[in-house]
């Protein structure tokens, strides 16, 4: 059996081609729980956080916390924090480099201590992912920012230390520096205003968050956050909210296998674009509820072309997902990436499978065949892991996926989810050949003993 998260020499299969159905219970977003847990640091007093999900990334985020001094209690997906004792001011580079998202500490942490130490976290599978709006923006507040040796130190100048409320304009509508700037902004002095700032319902959790221990931002959701400087913050209770990624990949599981399957719960506007896209498709969308959707699956998949785009545009974390779609289309679509100069890198493993697709630049043309088979494959990122899955749901025959630590990092019991609907899953370690645990599985029972 595995037993380290990280070194991950599992491998899925995935027998294809069974018809799923019934109903899938979406956990909590991870890139609002990463983000949330990183806001906590502005806070002195204990907060609560629930519907955190059980996912490699989120424990790594703790581990950044409890090395700058936050005290965290679990108990399921309910989570108490206690930042009320920061000793540190430097993020260990170990585990930012292994998590993009704990840069986004640098917000926080120099908001509430004056001072802010934190390795910069490089690049990744999907691109280079460069931090300079998040610098730049925090040097308009009036932090002295300066890189050394790999590490971004940031300070507030004079005996106030506080950050002082600034206009700032975000080149591009990026999701880290708008929630990294705005969580500063919570508690500087002034009046702080961010334009073309990013919308996704990330950032909009955030802000409510950061409402919820007393923060004063207005525009929430929109391209300009206009965020009051208050001195403190104060304990709250916040729940966040439900992963649309997940559930639109849930949702290409139904469509890919010509299944109807339902999802809850979930804020169906936060899935309008991928909802649209899987109507054009060919598949129906119910709305059953407000917070429950089913797909009807039809009995084409349509060639269907997207583009990727900031919200409320097609979201580039569900694009590898909706390209598995369309490699069995029936014609041709191009898929489009503009938020991410390498995510296609799936292309070459859903060729593996019998799929006919050509890149050129950041669009791949895609021409749909009616079978993929069923091939090893190896996710090159958490997203195309996904992707793969669903190709995999959808090819004749058997599967065999590696890379699962990427996998592990953003979808909670995606096999457990996936054979309840009735998919044929199941995870081998590739050592023993044996039913192997995920590494959710394996972080929970260290935690028990
Ligand atoms: N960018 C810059 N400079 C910056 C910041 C960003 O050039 O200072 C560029 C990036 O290189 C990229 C584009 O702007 O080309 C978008 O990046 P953004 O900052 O919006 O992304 P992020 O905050 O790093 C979050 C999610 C990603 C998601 C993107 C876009 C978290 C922890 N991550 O990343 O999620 O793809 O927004 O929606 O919130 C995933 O979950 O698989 C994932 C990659």
């Amino acid at each position: 059996m595995s037993n380290s998260p990280e070194a991950d020499n599992s491998v899925l299969e995935i027998w294809g081609q069974h018809p799923l159905a019934g109903h899938v219970s979406i956990s909590g977003a991870k890139n609002s729980a990463l983000v949330v847990m990183a806001g906590i640091l502005l806070c002195s007093q204990p907060c609560r956080l629930r519907n955190i999900p059980n996912l490699v990334d989120v424990h790594r985020m703790a581990a950044v916390l409890t090395a700058l001094g936050v005290k965290i209690k679990q108990e399921d997906d309910c989570w108490e924090l206690d930042p009320s004792d920061i000793s540190h001011t430097r993020a260990p580079y170990e585990i930012v480099s292994k998590l993009r998202a704990s840069f986004f500490v640098i917000g926080p942490l120099l908001a509430r201590m004056g001072v802010a130490r934190i390795p910069l976290p490089g690049g990744c599978a999907i691109g280079a992912r460069p931090v300079e709006l998040h610098v730049r923006g925090l040097q308009a507040m009036g932090a002295n920012v300066q890189i050394e040796h790999g590490t971004v130190h940031a300070c507030i100048p004079g005996i106030r230390k506080r950050l002082q409320g600034a206009n700032i304009y975000l080149d591009y509508p990026s999701v880290g520096a708008t929630e990294t700037l705005m969580m500063a902004a919570t508690l500087a002095e002034g009046d702080t205003v961010i334009d073309n700032a990013a919308q996704e319902p990330e950032v909009a959790d955030l802000a409510n968050f950061c409402r919820a221990m007393g923060a004063r931002i207005r525009g929430v959701g929109t391209k300009t956050l206009t965020i009051s400087g208050v001195p403190s913050l104060h304990s709250t209770d916040y729940a966040i909210v439900p992963d649309r990624i997940e559930a639109g990949t849930f949702l290409i599981a139904g469509a890919i296998t010509r299944s109807k399957i339902s999802v809850s719960p979930i804020v169906p506007e936060q899935l309008g674009a991928v909802i649209a896209k899987l109507q054009e498709a060919g598949s129906q969308i119910v709305v059953e509820s407000p917070n429950r959707i089913s797909l009807i699956p039809g009995d084409e998949i349509q060639a269907t072309d997207i583009q990727t785009l900031p919200y409320p545009g097609f979201p580039t974390d569900m694009q590898a997902q909706f390209m598995a779609l369309m490699t069995l289309s029936n014609g041709s679509s191009m898929v489009t990436e503009t938020v991410f100069e390498n995510r296609l890198r799936h292309v070459a493993e859903f060729s593996r499978m019998g799929a006919n697709v050509r890149v050129n630049g950041n669009c791949a043309i895609i021409q749909g065949v009616p079978m993929l088979s069923g091939a090893p494959v190896m996710a090159t990122d958490l997203r195309a892991s996904a992707a793969l899955v669903l190709a995999g749901l959808g090819a004749q025959g058997k599967t065999v996926m590696s890379g699962l630590q990427h996998l592990d990092r953003g979808y909670e019991q995606l096999e457990r989810k996936l054979t309840k609907l009735g998919a044929r899953i199941t995870r081998i370690d590739g050592t023993t050949g044996q039913v192997a645990e995920t590494s959710e599985e394996i972080t929970a029972s260290r935690r028990s003993r």
